[in-house]
């Protein structure tokens, strides 16, 4: 039985000066400054603190760790890579691997080009597409999340006030108002509408990106071929994020997954074991935006960064393919997603909560609701003191869970399932007992 311990002093030490000299403060993993923690160390599903505390890991660095913390073939091919130098800007035989690799591995690919986050390359991504289109405004899904720079940073997760449609929030301080003029957004698994706004903004649009899947919201059936369809129509780049679902949902990522195909693809995490990359890929025509014959003309798209292509985030990400490669590795994954999927749903309806499990086995969560799940606006109508409250109460009982999240590793075993399912039923009912 998982007993939480005391915190330590040194964790405390560091918590205390966290706050002092960051704005934010350390990253805490619930919303109670009780559950702040300091990480110590990662190895396979588990995590541990400065206080000696070793959980069931299922936040996984925000998903990159889909093979599991510390993997002894991605250590090991880090730590033979440190010896040649870690960042050249030029181009060394893993980054030109790396880019065959991604070519063979995503269906949309004809062209990779490397980036160091998921943000830099949706970033690039939505450039790319305004120089092909020759047009400035993008259209993205509500709700859905595409990283931290400024077209991105609107109407995702956390818009607590949403306006009605394409009308963007932003949800930061910070963005400018030129910004919001060239977003328009829709919502997710809703082609009427979609259409709708599309139809009416054909002629300035220059991309629509979509996560395939929005945050653990699957897409509704129909719902991407009909996508790509609406945007083919118009010769609009239909732009996947696939930095949470690449690798992730399947070798080929959602576009395998799901069978609909982009022009235009980013994607990040799960691919490099923890290393920073991010990953812009798409279709020749496109691609060729940022290739020479148009930057000698001074119409090219400027793609580029100090750790663009490195070689640790490169030997890493193919030290992780060559595992992900491996024959039923995926498929014991989502065997265990699946059971831990099904036990939660079990359990709640066992204690008489309304809730559901939305997402797919690899990634997936349990809502707090008697309703449905098809978009962001349905994620609102959830209770999410609730599964706030839930989060906190599972890691009394030893079991780490990421915001509105359940990331499953190739790492969790049978033994890890067992236990969260133990955890869940526990915390559950602790959950009704306080009439939370
Ligand atoms: C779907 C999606 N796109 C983009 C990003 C941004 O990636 P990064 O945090 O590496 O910049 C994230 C990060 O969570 C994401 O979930």
């Amino acid at each position: 039985m998982f007993e939480r311990k005391t915190r330590s002093e040194r964790e405390s030490e560091l918590l205390r000066k966290g706050k002092r000299f960051m704005p934010s403060g350390p990253r805490n993993p619930t919303r109670s400054p009780e559950h702040a923690m300091i990480v110590k160390r990662a190895r396979g599903s588990k995590i541990e603190d400065w206080s000696g505390n070793e959980y069931i890991d299922y936040l996984l660095g925000s998903g990159p760790m889909l093979l599991g913390h510390a993997h002894p073939a991605i250590v090991a091919a880090v730590r033979d890579a440190l010896e040649d130098g870690s960042a050249y800007l030029l181009a060394g035989e893993a980054c030109i691997e790396l880019a065959e690799e991604m070519v063979a591995a995503v269906p949309c690919a004809d062209k990779v080009y490397f980036q160091s986050t998921g943000t830099e390359a949706t970033f690039f991504a939505l450039r790319l597409a305004r120089a092909f289109r020759k047009r400035e405004k993008i259209l993205k899904f509500e709700g859905g999340y595409h990283g931290m720079h400024d077209y991105a940073l609107v109407s995702t997760q956390w818009t607590f006030a949403p306006a009605d449609f394409p009308q963007p929030v932003a949800n930061s301080a910070g963005i400018p108002q030129s910004v919001l003029n060239e977003v328009l957004v829709a919502p997710f698994n809703d082609i009427e509408t979609t259409a709708r706004i599309v139809e009416e903004h054909a002629d300035e649009l220059a991309a629509v990106i979509v996560e395939p899947m929005q945050r653990t919201i699957p897409p509704k059936d129909g719902f991407l071929s009909d996508l790509r369809e609406l945007t083919k129509k118009h010769a609009i780049p239909l732009v996947f994020d696939e930095v949470v679902t690449g690798f992730r949902l399947a070798y080929g990522g959602a576009q395998e997954y799901y069978g609909v195909e982009p022009d235009v693809c980013a994607l990040g995490k799960s691919i490099s074991g923890g290393h920073p990359i991010g990953v812009l890929c798409g279709r020749q025509d496109i691609m060729d935006c940022a290739g020479p014959a148009k930057l000698m003309r001074g119409e090219g798209v400027l793609l580029s960064g100090t750790y663009s292509g490195n070689p640790i985030s490169s030997v890493a990400a193919l030290a992780a393919m060559r595992e992900l490669k491996k024959a039923g590795v995926y498929e014991d994954l989502f065997r265990r997603g699946r059971r831990l999927m099904t036990a939660l749903e079990q359990i709640a309806s066992d204690c008489g909560v309304p809730a559901l499990v939305s997402g797919e086995p690899p990634a997936f969560d349990l809502w707090f609701t008697d309703g449905k799940l098809m978009n962001f606006r349905d994620t609102m109508r959830c209770d999410g003191r609730r599964q706030g409250r839930f989060a906190e109460l599972l890691m009394d009982r030893g079991v780490i869970k990421a915001h509105e999240k359940f990331f499953v590793s190739m790492a969790h075993s049978d033994e890890d399932i067992d236990a969260t399912i133990e955890a869940a039923r526990s915390a559950m009912q602790a959950l009704v007992a306080e009439g939370a």
